[in-house]
């Protein structure tokens, strides 16, 4: 069976996906430095799938430890999830975005073409479009100047890769997500924020635990149905599974060009309040939420069309709304009984 090298592997995406990728047989190596996760995540991939990924600890920004996971194991594909990813962060340090994200990717593209290893799948965004002129937005709509170090990061990985895959020996595919919520069933593993989460799943989990106050609605008079924007949310189960099947479509030589992106969503648009509703009613739990100001920077609807996604990887998504927040609900009650957060 194949080698798959998941850098990241310990973050919340990427854990689910070396899930996915053993229960599908594959071998994984997770390379992560662990600045934004924990090692017991290697602990639980085992107790859910049965088997221990290999784990090894590095700065993957730092050539020389790319190179010695690359001389030391046989690596068939790599799915480089490894990345600062914090909006905000990025605006404050811009630098360190462009050094971490850009060197980690580069190092790994260095070490392919040095060891033969042909196929690469790339952690993209759907921040690259910014505000679409239309929803729901397909893989044509040209990217949009980015309004963050962090979604300038995914747009010059994707650029560089248009030109890095020209020779043909490095493939790649490039998922675009939309916004990642939920967590694995077993709720052994999940979204794991560092100090106060800025994203709404966790704010709204972590708020329902009482480690919050209140949630902050950022706006309610935006031109959506309801007031409040509107995001394409996916169950985090549903896009590790993405991965598989674009790690396969490489492995089986049936991507058209060598470098193909796909948008990664549900093709729903959900609202903020969509979220709390679905929440309250899963959970059975009232939220405390207010009404505040809108969020600089947020993007007022956005939804993915997932039709070149079911037509060419032949994926799309399954898990429901009521899932993904309850599954999340479930992770956070994990983290509340092990007094992780
Ligand atoms: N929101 C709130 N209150 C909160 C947090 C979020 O009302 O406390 C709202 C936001 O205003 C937005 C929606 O919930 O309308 C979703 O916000 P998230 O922060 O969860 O997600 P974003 O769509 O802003 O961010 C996602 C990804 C980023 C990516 C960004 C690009 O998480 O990685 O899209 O737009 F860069």
């Amino acid at each position: 069976m194949k080698t798959i090298l998941v850098t990241g592997g310990t973050g919340y995406i990427g854990s689910h996906t070396a899930v996915e990728l053993q229960n599908k047989g594959y071998n994984v190596i997770i390379s992560d430095n662990l600045s934004n996760s924990s090692a017991d995540v290697i602990d639980r991939i085992e107790k859910i799938t049965g088997v221990r990924p290999i784990f090894i600890k590095a700065d993957l920004s730092k050539e020389q430890e790319v190179s010695v996971i690359f001389d030391t194991y046989h690596i068939d594909g790599v799915i480089n999830f490894a990345a600062f990813k914090a909006v905000g962060e990025s605006v404050e340090k811009p630098i360190e975005y462009y050094m971490n994200n850009l060197q980690i990717a580069m190092n790994m593209f260095v070490n392919m073409k040095r060891k033969g290893v042909k196929y690469f799948v790339q952690s993209s965004s759907c921040t690259i479009y910014g505000e679409p002129d239309k929803n729901p937005i397909n893989e044509n709509c040209p990217p949009k100047f980015a309004v963050s170090p962090y979604g300038n990061t995914k747009q010059m990985v994707e650029d560089m890769l248009h030109f890095i895959t020209r020779d043909g020996l490095i493939q790649a595919i490039a998922l675009r997500y939309f916004n990642p919520i939920g967590a694995h069933p077993t709720a052994l593993i999940g979204e794991l924020p560092n100090g106060v989460p800025n994203n709404l799943m966790p704010f709204i989990t972590q708020t329902a635990a009482g480690i919050r106050k209140e949630l902050i609605v950022f706006g309610d008079d935006y031109p959506t149905p309801d007031g409040t924007c509107i995001r394409d949310y996916i169950h985090v189960v549903d896009l590790a599974k993405a991965h598989v099947v674009a790690m396969e479509r490489c492995f089986e030589c049936r991507n058209k060009i060598n470098f193909e992106c796909f948008n990664i969503g549900t093709g729903n648009g959900f609202s903020v309040f969509d979220i709390i509703k679905s929440f309250e009613k899963t959970t059975g739990i009232k939220l405390n939420y207010r009404i505040g100001k809108r969020r600089e920077g947020d993007v007022v609807a956005i939804w993915a069309d997932t039709s070149l996604a079911e037509k060419e990887l032949g994926w799309k998504a399954v898990l429901t709304l009521d899932e993904m927040t309850l599954s999340a609900w479930n992770w956070q009650k994990t983290l509340n009984k092990e007094k992780i957060l």
